[in-house]
């Protein structure tokens, strides 16, 4: 008896419907392969003088791939074909299955003529390769790949209502072991695959959920924790973002030693007047006389009045573009973020440049991409000491 995933069903309904075409994209090991090998063969069963070619970039992997499976499963169709493994083609009846790598024989692509053509991991192949042996399949093709890029020729063809198109996970296939599933399970950025190092959120995306890449969204993507502050550095001063009943006021310490940039969370609190903001920071900063506090110069009022209460005070420099400027100066760091500072490590891992609904990067008409404001209370205090005085 022969098993399939509801790959081969579609494909089959794809078929029987008319369509030029199906397009399987889909995430990692879920059956896209393997249920195409079945069609193919099924459908040389019930065919006459049919050809078909079974494509990827090139021979050599082809063979490691798609020829290996073909050879594990066409027994199950029929013991009495012809098989040539140095060409790669199987005949059964007057039908011929037969491999071919795009990439290495260009010329070849122009000529080739089939009736059913495959395209295993097709990602890569371009659109003009795709143009020219689609014009020579007769009747019929399969695409499978992994979505693996933001953009692709691929993705608009499965908007076009003579083609279809279906998506699927290693979730869909019953068949995999639970060896290949626990590796691709292992990318899902959990707490415990964290720990254990192997969360990997673009690899989870594309091969976990099948999902397409979407463009790194995550601004701060490198960085670590640390515990205690280095005893020597370069430079010392304090940021300060105000807030009062929405928004908390923070205050980050800023130490930058070489080319190591460690952040640390004084103060984050609500609802605080600017004498008492002042207290604060005289009960947590001990080498107070010593460094700046650059705030934020949306409130020079403020900015005076904790100069009135002993605090070096000065204005950040703000302007068109300065949060972008700011970002790119922290991101010129190794950043080390203080382990008890929960609020600032909070921020650093939510803080996104803003994207559209397609998942693409907006941008200003600077053609800088734009954060996503609301949670960056600390990275502003922090951007507004750095800014300041590092260069
Ligand atoms: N119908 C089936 N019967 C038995 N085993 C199957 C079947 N479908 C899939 N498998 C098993 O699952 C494995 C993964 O399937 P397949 O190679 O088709 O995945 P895929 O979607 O092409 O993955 P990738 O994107 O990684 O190439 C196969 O190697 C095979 O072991
Ligand atoms: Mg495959």
């Amino acid at each position: 008896m022969i098993q399939t995933t509801p790959n081969f069903g579609e494909i089959e309904k794809a078929f029987q419907d008319g369509k030029r075409g199906i397009i399987l994209e889909g995430g990692s090991r879920s059956g896209k392969t393997w249920s195409i090998i079945q069609w193919m063969l099924f459908h040389m069963l019930r065919s006459n003088n049919l050809m078909i070619t079974s494509a990827r970039d090139h021979f050599t992997n082809y063979r490691r791939t798609v020829w290996a499976d073909i050879k594990k499963i066409y027994p199950d169709f029929f013991a009495e074909a012809t098989k040539n493994e140095t060409l790669m083609t199987l005949r059964y009846g007057s039908n011929m299955l037969r491999a071919f790598g795009t990439n290495d024989d260009i010329m070849a692509t122009h000529g080739l003529t089939q009736d059913i053509l495959h395209l295993n991991e097709a990602m890569n192949i371009s659109r003009d390769t795709r143009d020219q042996l689609f014009q020579r399949t007769g009747t019929f093709w399969i695409v499978d790949y992994n979505p693996s890029e933001e953009e692709s020729h691929w993705y608009d063809l499965a908007q076009d209502p003579e083609v279809h198109f279906h998506k699927s996970t290693v979730l869909d296939n019953a068949f995999v072991s639970p060896a290949i599933r626990k590796q691709i399970l292992s990318y899902e950025p959990t707490e415990q695959n964290k720990e254990r190092g192997t969360a990997d959120l673009y690899k989870w995306k594309v091969y976990g959920l099948g999902e397409r890449a979407s463009g790194e969204t995550t601004i701060f993507t490198d960085w670590q924790t640390y515990k205690d502050d280095p005893a020597g550095y370069d430079l010392k001063v304090y940021g300060l973002d105000f807030g009062f009943a929405e928004d908390p006021t923070v205050v980050i310490q800023v130490i930058v030693d070489g080319h190591n940039l460690y952040l640390k969370e004084i103060l984050w609190e609500h609802a605080l007047t600017n004498p008492e903001i002042a207290t604060a920071i005289k009960e947590r900063v001990a080498d107070l006389d010593e460094h700046y506090f650059v705030c934020d110069s949306a409130e020079p009022k403020s900015i005076t009045e904790l100069r009135n209460n002993d605090i070096s005070a000065i204005p950040a420099d703000k302007g068109v573009g300065s949060v972008v400027f700011g970002i790119k100066k922290l991101k010129n760091y190794r950043i080390f973020v203080n382990e008890m500072s929960k609020n600032l490590t909070s921020e650093f891992r939510g803080y996104k440049w803003k994207v559209d609904k397609n998942g693409k990067l907006v941008k200003n008409t600077k053609g800088q991409p734009i954060p996503v404001g609301g949670n960056d209370h600390g990275i502003d205090a922090a951007r507004y000491a750095l800014t300041k005085f590092a260069r």
